[in-house]
Parts: structure tokens; sequence; C-alpha cells
């Protein structure tokens, strides 16, 4: 079995990376991690991608001031430069334009702290709770040009309890994050190598 290129979108900590990380060491995994890179220079998660022998790049979006697709089609050099296959956008916090959503259509899936459809955007866990939900989670999906609008790949949830705010739920949720992820990857990759 070929496994995919992958590449790991991030802008901060990096902990969905960390365990997409831990579970591509098994050769098995279908996907390679050939790439983290992030937005963001300072991003946490650049310096445990390469302690774990990662290549990494930073692509600043700053230099490019309002313009996003210069910042893109940066990214997209050094994507392609290194042969990525498959992108996962892992606490990636840039807004994409249709350029390059489009561009690598198929080939890019995000993880987003809620049940979509329900809480788009951010806030997720705040609107739960404001809302009386009674279960919270996660979902991996497809990127499309509308923001959180993809097709689902996989979800996890887990119940909201008593007292719960949205920080203690955020927490309850990562570890939940963590296992979905991985997962849900290896079906998004499965999906790619049957169209091929
Ligand atoms: C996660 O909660 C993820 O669902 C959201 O941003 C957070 C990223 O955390 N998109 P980390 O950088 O993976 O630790």
């Amino acid at each position: 079995m070929t496994r995919l290129k992958l590449a790991i979108l991030i802008s901060g900590r990096g902990s969905n990376m960390e365990a997409i990380l831990e579970a591509a060491r098994d050769p098995a995994y279908p996907a390679q991690p050939v790439l983290v890179l992030s937005n963001r220079p300072d991003a946490k998660g650049l310096e445990t991608a390469a302690a774990a022998g990662i290549a990494t790049a930073a692509i600043d979006h700053k230099t490019y001031g309002k313009d996003r697709e210069a910042f893109e089609r940066a990214m997209h050099e050094q994507l392609t430069e290194a042969g990525v296959e498959i992108i996962a956008l892992a606490g990636f916090m840039r807004v994409l334009t249709p350029w390059f959503v489009n561009t690598w259509e198929g080939r890019m899936v995000n993880i987003h702290p809620s049940l979509l459809p329900k809480y788009k955007g951010l806030d997720t866990h705040q609107r739960a709770l404001d809302a009386g939900d009674t279960e919270a989670g996660c979902t991996v999906h497809w990127v499309s040009p509308g923001v959180d609008d993809g097709e689902i790949i996989q979800q996890a949830s887990l119940p909201i309890l008593p007292g719960d705010t949205a920080d203690s739920l955020a927490a309850r949720l990562l570890p939940v994050e963590h296992r979905l992820y991985p997962e849900a990857l290896t079906k998004a990759c499965a999906e790619i190598q049957t169209r091929a």
C-alpha cells in the first residue's frame, strides 16, 4: 500500500497534529507526514513536529498584508514541492480563499470542535451551552468553499455535564478530537485511494 504524503497545517499548540503524527508512526498508517506548515512562526506545534523529525515550514501571513491569495500561493508552492497529496487542517486559524480550497478540493480535511452542521465558526462550546444542548462534540469534514461546510467524514460526541463551562468542555473534548482525527483521516485516505 502506498502511503499518501500528508501535510498538517497548524497555527498554534498543535495537539491534534501530534495525535496524527503519533498514529502515523505505524508504517501501516495510510498517510505519511512530510510537512507541518504554520502561518505563525511562533506556533508551539512547529517545535513538536521538528522534534519528531518532520520537516516544518512557517509562512507568516502578516508578510502578505491583505493579499490572502499571495499567502496561499506561497503555501501551495511549499506543499507541491513536498509532493503533498492530502492536507489536514489542525487548528489552522486562517480562512482559505476559494482559489486554495478549489485547488485542493477532495484532498483537504479539517477538524471542527462542534457537531456540524451546528455551530460553524468560532465559540462553538459557549454556543452549545447557551443553546442548552445536552451533548457536544467534534467533526472531521472535507473542506469546501463555505466555512466549516464540507461533507462530514466522521463525528464524535460527549455529554455536556451540569456546571460545564466552555473551557471545561473544550478540555474534555480535546482527547476525543485526538482519537477522532487519525481515524477520520484514515477514512479520507481510503476515499482518495478509491478515486485514484
Ligand atoms: C481544536 O480544538 C480544533 O478542533 C480547533 O482548534 C483546536 C486546535 O487545537 N479547530 P490544537 O492546535 O490541535 O491543539
